[in-house]
């Protein structure tokens, strides 16, 4: 329930027809806001941390199809100037509180001449940052209208260091480049890419957001968007010799980017900035954009840990296909089994007798249910049947099976793209998933999107997400979304939207050249600050998995512990097999015991693309869990333990990488020890090259009387 107090500070502080070339100001601390019109009377806005520019004067706007462009001859009719400051409580998060205390500034424009049209801006100036969207209220002379481009820019002050993937329509599966603003270029994608499942904007000099930057004098700046429910996502173009951003929202098929009848409110766009890393870690802005949730019981929301019949396949041990033939039908006119299915009845049990004897609560099932012989690469309609499963996998025997041992199974529904087929098939499907006794569900959008034309990343698609979340909801089903757009916080008004991909997983070291050892250290400051995301860690069999020479996870065994905690999910897979997990109980204990729903978090070091070190307290217990990683350098991660009780003795298992590991040469040595620590303790990490180190600290009981204290 959301609770705690609610103030609302000098509402309605002034409702004054301003000047129009009145610089309009609010700030938060050090964040600073102005808004002004420039001599064509377009609406401008610019961003300061204390004594630095973030965000030069930057132009705002829109223009339309078949209208006047909505970006200039406007003057202001009016400002609005309020205040909030309230704590609500997440359904599950990072911390149990978050507070949202800002300043809002809403200014009125109308445009001058025939027939005199209006739109407002809202900024809310937060501590960390600042959030605006643009209203058009309701009115007789725009009604319905379709979006040609958004104007928004982002003027930045120097050639920022940027971490950035490029902007393509259909997918963020990419591994970050770090660059300088002025460098930033797909020719080489752009020039490669055909007309498969992964297409590129047509636009050498366009990134994604979230888009992380740190600035010659110290700024970290992150720019996303918040509560995109019923809009294209935002992509920015990038100006290499003006350090500038632009707009660039995802078309349809016929070029347009939005469809709006008005009343009509864009989602937020959001600029993030502090002097310190972690601090962007940390913000709760974009969550705090986002509407509060519009589920009102909760009680059957739950975050957990899973595990899958699902390494096996990406890694070529099985199939999710019964048959190698859609087309080969036996004499009684069943498919032929090709005998590597995986997802059969035997399969199944015995993952969910490892999850029962190991606390954990998921299986998750992929390739149950007919349709796989020929999904890939046939981007149809009517290729999956969501309530038919294999003949090889029995739903009521197994469902009865996994309550008896109490796990839950996973639904996977992959939609292959065809979201329209998906749509006229959810309430059967949703239906199937109770009847069963499935809470929760994995969807999945390979490939090209169905209706023909649409983009994972255009308005249609992002309002079909919203409406799978909406219809889940309904049934009580928890979602994870696999190849949707971005988040963008929307999981404060869907609290059961638990998770999404929506960027380049763990799954890249299965079958591909993976991913490079600072990639986890980039994911956070972007794909991250939307939301969760389902990167699927735990890999133990870090070498060997793979008949392809040279493939491995590009980590170390105890850096893949480390992820529980940096690589925040209320859902959080044991990726692995179990026969993988059993040559490792020991390290294995740390993702049995490690929470996905937390209390109080804190960052205690990051740096984008080198290193993160966090820790986050258990809900509702008193046990905290530490995870430290590092890129491809080794590094000593030492901080205090200033944040455990006052007083009370605690018995920390760290989990380090061996003296001797390295991500590529020797990625599984480690060493587990234990010690009282306390308060005062200062622990001192040695991550190896692609390392990492995990601690879970619980109250020290009468029998680890006996440890050693920490030094
Ligand atoms: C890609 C998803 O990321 C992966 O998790 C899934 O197994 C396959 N698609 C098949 O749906
Ligand atoms: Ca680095």
């Amino acid at each position: 329930m959301k609770t705690a107090y609610t103030l609302l500070l000098c509402l309605v502080m002034f409702v004054a027809k301003a000047q129009d070339n009145k610089v309009i100001k609010a700030n938060m601390n050090k964040v600073r806001l102005e808004f002004m019109l420039d001599g064509n009377g377009q609406p401008n806005y610019a961003v300061y941390y204390g004594d630095k520019a973030v965000i030069k004067p930057s132009a705002m706007g829109f223009t339309l199809a078949n209208d006047t462009p909505f970006d200039k001859d406007f003057i202001v009719t009016g400002t609005e100037q309020s205040s909030s400051d309230e704590t609500w409580k997440p359904v599950w998060g990072e911390v149990s509180g978050i507070r949202n205390h800002y300043q809002q500034v809403t200014i009125h424009l109308k445009q001058k001449g025939t027939p005199n049209r209006l739109l407002n801006i809202i900024f809310r100036v937060f501590e960390d940052g600042v959030g605006f969207r643009y209203e058009f209220p309701k009115q007789t002379s725009l009604r319905y209208f379709i979006i040609s481009d958004e104007l928004t820019a982002f003027n930045m002050t120097g050639d920022h260091k940027t971490f950035w993937i490029p902007g393509d329509y259909d997918t963020n599966e990419y591994p970050y480049t770090t660059s300088k603003i002025s460098e930033i270029d797909n020719s080489e994608l752009v020039a490669k890419s055909t007309d498969i499942a992964v297409r590129i904007a047509p636009d050498k000099y366009a990134v994604q957001t979230p888009l992380m930057m740190k600035s010659a004098d110290g700024l970290y700046i992150n720019i996303h968007e918040a509560g995109l429910s019923n809009f294209s996502a935002m992509q920015l173009h990038t100006d290499r010799s003006k350090f500038s951003f632009t707009a660039s929202l995802v078309p349809d098929a016929a070029g347009n980017k939005a469809y709006v009848k008005t009343p009509f409110a864009t989602p937020w766009r959001t600029i993030i900035v502090s002097d310190k890393a972690a601090d962007i870690l940390a913000s709760k802005m974009i969550l705090n954009l986002n509407e509060p949730s519009k589920i009102t019981e909760t009680s059957w929301i739950k975050p957990m840990k899973f595990i899958g019949i699902w390494w096996a396949m990406q890694t070529g041990k099985g199939t999710w296909s019964y048959s190698n033939n859609p087309d080969t039908l036996d004499s009684n006119g069943q498919l032929i089994p090709n005998g590597t299915h995986a997802a059969n009845t035997a399969n199944v049990k015995h993952y969910i007798d490892f999850a029962a004897a190991n606390g954990i609560q998921g299986v998750l099932v992929e390739g149950w249910n007919v349709g796989w012989e020929d999904w890939f690469g046939n981007w149809k309609e009517n290729v999956f049947s969501f309530v038919t499963p294999y003949p090889d996998f029995n739903v009521k025997e197994l469902s009865e099976y996994a309550a008896a041992k109490g796990v839950h199974i996973i639904m996977h529904n992959e939609t292959s793209g065809s979201a329209t087929d998906y749509e006229r098939q959810l309430d059967t499907a949703y239906r199937f998933m109770n009847k069963y006794g499935y809470t929760s569900v994995k969807t999945g959008y390979v490939g090209k999107i169905i209706p023909r034309g649409e983009h994972h990343d255009g308005q249609w698609m992002v309002q079909h997400y919203v409406r799978v979340a909406q219809k889940a909801a309904d049934h009580h089903v928890m979602l994870d979304a696999h190849e949707p757009v971005r988040p963008t916080g929307l999981q404060r008004t869907y609290p059961n939207w638990l998770a999404c991909e929506a960027g380049r997983g763990n799954e890249y070291n299965g079958f591909s050249d993976g991913s490079k050892p600072e990639h986890e250290t980039i994911m956070p400051f972007t794909r991250l600050m939307g939301g969760p995301m389902d990167y699927t860690p735990g890999i133990f069999q870090i070498k060997g998995y793979s008949t392809v020479p040279g493939r491995q996870v590009h980590t170390t065994l105890t850096k893949q512990l480390a992820l529980y905690i940096t690589m925040y999910s209320p859902l959080q897979m044991a990726a692995d097999l179990p026969e993988n997990y059993e040559k490792h109980m020991d390290a294995f204990q740390f993702i049995k015991d490690v929470a996905v729903d937390w209390d109080d978090t804190k960052i205690l070091e990051a740096e984008p693309g080198d290193y993160i070190t966090i820790a986050r307290k258990a809900k509702g217990t008193s046990d905290w869990f530490i995870g430290a990683i590092t890129d491809e350098n080794a590094r000593n991660a030492t901080f205090s333990l200033n944040f455990l009780d006052r007083g009370k003795k605690y018995v920390a298992t760290i989990y380090a990488d061996a003296d001797n590991a390295d991500w590529k040469e020797n990625p599984m040595v480690y060493q587990i020890h234990k010690y009282l620590v306390d308060e005062k303790t200062k622990l001192n990490l040695k991550l190896a090259n692609g390392g990492g180190a995990a601690v879970s600290i619980k109250l020290a009981t009468d029998t680890d009387k006996g440890l050693k204290a920490y030094k």
